[in-house]
């Protein structure tokens, strides 16, 4: 009888970079015999895709690296992996990490550079051998590995990876190391691909996307050229620097049907003191004039960002412009953070000298100022009729799907005989700050927004 394949489990947190990340190693790992196990209790090889960019993303890594001591206490077989930002960050430190009493248990430490090595530490491991591999590369895309994708619907692409843009606050040009793209060449052949499987939407990714360039083409370029693969598959792309989102991109944006008029532009702080300590390289004039210039363009786009509470010296006269800046632009969501202090980050220098509590109640007034212009913002949408795209069960109930209208809005609807992968025009019945709840009107026939 053939041996079985050994089975990988593998546990993602963190931004859509570290879920692609996970679909590489999938890939790398089923060329080399193994493959992907639905669950932990089935696996032979547990791995955390970990992220380090807030001080409580990485503890609840280490709650959760904390309950895997019991699986190995079990199963002294199974091989633990820490894998991603984390293992880029903290090395060896992890498997030294004695005092949290979880560094026994850790077998193999893999940065984001080094997923090709898997298969070989993975040998070793077998034969009780740790191993470590953090190197961070100048020209690793993984170019040529077709990633190994669960869902049928919605696939996501890293088209560059790293960041060379050194915000003070931030670790991740640290543990996905400087910017480098992939072939414009390669993103479309792959995109070729998932249209042949019959994908409907694809996310191209990168810490700050516009920088993408392969030669002489650079972001605008490859949006095209993946928008005219197939037009009935729904194109995003996430994240966008505020200082490099230029007039040819938002073209591009205004002028391809298929590219979702959705852009997601952190801002981070209202105040240009603030922006300037954070190395943001923009002012809020430069800011509030792009955003200007995308709403004359592309009438129906949506916006969102991202906020940090709290970065060093920050005054209530700088929170104050942040609110300002909410009031003024209306985005549609946003993520909103307190400042986390990161080490060896340049802001790590400074002192971190705005009190928990002020941080939170600061976050606080953010959030709750933001799900009012949302759920206004969503209300406007009530009784309209919206183009969604089909994705998957509701969480609440087996007799609904959630599908995305164009806009990026989260839309629940009763399913109708209808499947994912289908675009339907469902009529908005009702909405909150994050959702719409609507019904199906007919099968649509076009992607664009409604
Ligand atoms: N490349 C993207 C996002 C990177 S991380 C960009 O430039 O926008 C995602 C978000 O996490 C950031 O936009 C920022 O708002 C937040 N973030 C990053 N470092 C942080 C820190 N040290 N403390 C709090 N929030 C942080
Ligand atoms: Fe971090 Fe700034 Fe790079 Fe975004 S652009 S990943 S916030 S350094
Ligand atoms: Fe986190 Fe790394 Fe992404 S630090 S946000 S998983 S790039």
């Amino acid at each position: 009888m053939p041996e079985r394949k050994k089975r990988v489990y593998i546990e993602t947190y963190g931004c859509q970079m570290n879920i692609a990340d996970t679909e590489v190693v999938h890939s790398v790992l089923g060329k080399s015999g193994y493959e992907p196990s639905p669950t932990l209790a089935d696996a032979d090889v547990v791995l955390v895709n970990t992220c380090s960019v807030r001080e409580n993303a990485e503890q609840r890594i280490y709650g959760r690296l904390g309950e895997f001591k019991r699986l190995k206490e079990e199963n002294p077989d199974v091989v633990v992996g820490v894998i991603g930002c984390m293992a880029e960050r903290l090395r060896s430190k992890l498997t030294d990490d004695f005092a949290r009493g979880v560094g026994q248990i850790v077998d193999i430490i893999v940065g984001p550079d080094e997923y090709r090595k898997m298969p070989v530490l993975l040998d070793n491991a077998w034969h009780g051998e740790k191993g470590i591999a953090v190197q961070l590369s100048r020209s690793e895309t993984y170019d040529d590995i077709v990633p190994l994708r669960t869902s049928g619907v919605s696939a996501w692409i890293s088209v560059m990876r790293g960041c060379d843009k050194f915000c003070t606050f931030c670790v991740v040009p640290f543990t996905r190391g400087r910017e480098r793209s992939r072939t414009l060449a390669g993103v479309v052949h792959e995109v070729e691909l998932l249209a042949s499987r019959n994908f409907k939407e694809i996310t191209l990714l990168g810490q700050n996307v516009n920088s993408y360039r392969d030669g002489d083409h650079d972001f605008p370029d490859l949006l095209r050229a993946v928008a005219r693969v197939d037009r009935s598959i729904r194109v995003r792309f996430t994240t966008s620097h505020p200082q490099d989102f230029s007039d040819k991109l938002i073209e591009a944006i205004a002028s391809e049907p298929n590219i979702c008029k959705f852009i997601h532009l952190p801002i981070q702080s209202g105040s240009d003191r603030i922006l300037g300590l954070m190395n943001r390289t923009y002012s809020r004039d430069h800011y509030l004039h792009l955003v200007e210039k995308i709403r004359r363009n592309i009438p129906a786009a949506t916006l969102s960002t991202d906020i940090i509470a709290g970065f060093p010296t920050e005054t209530e006269a700088d929170h104050s412009a942040t609110l300002d800046v909410l009031r003024d632009v209306r985005y549609d969501g946003a993520f909103m953070f307190k400042y986390s202090p990161r080490e060896n980050t340049p802001a790590f220098t400074m002192n971190d000298d705005v009190p928990d509590q002020i941080k939170s109640r600061r976050v606080t007034e953010i959030i709750e100022l933001q799900n009012s212009i949302s759920t206004d913002k969503n209300r406007t949408l009530v009784g309209s009729t919206v183009t969604v795209l089909v994705e998957g069960e509701s969480k609440k109930s087996s007799d609904q799907w959630h599908g995305r209208t164009d806009g990026n809005k989260m839309v629940i609807f009763d399913k109708g005989g209808t499947v994912p992968g289908e675009y339907v025009d469902v009529c908005i019945g009702r909405s909150n700050s994050a959702t719409l709840f609507g019904s199906i009107v007919q099968h649509s026939t076009s992607v664009e927004a409604a």
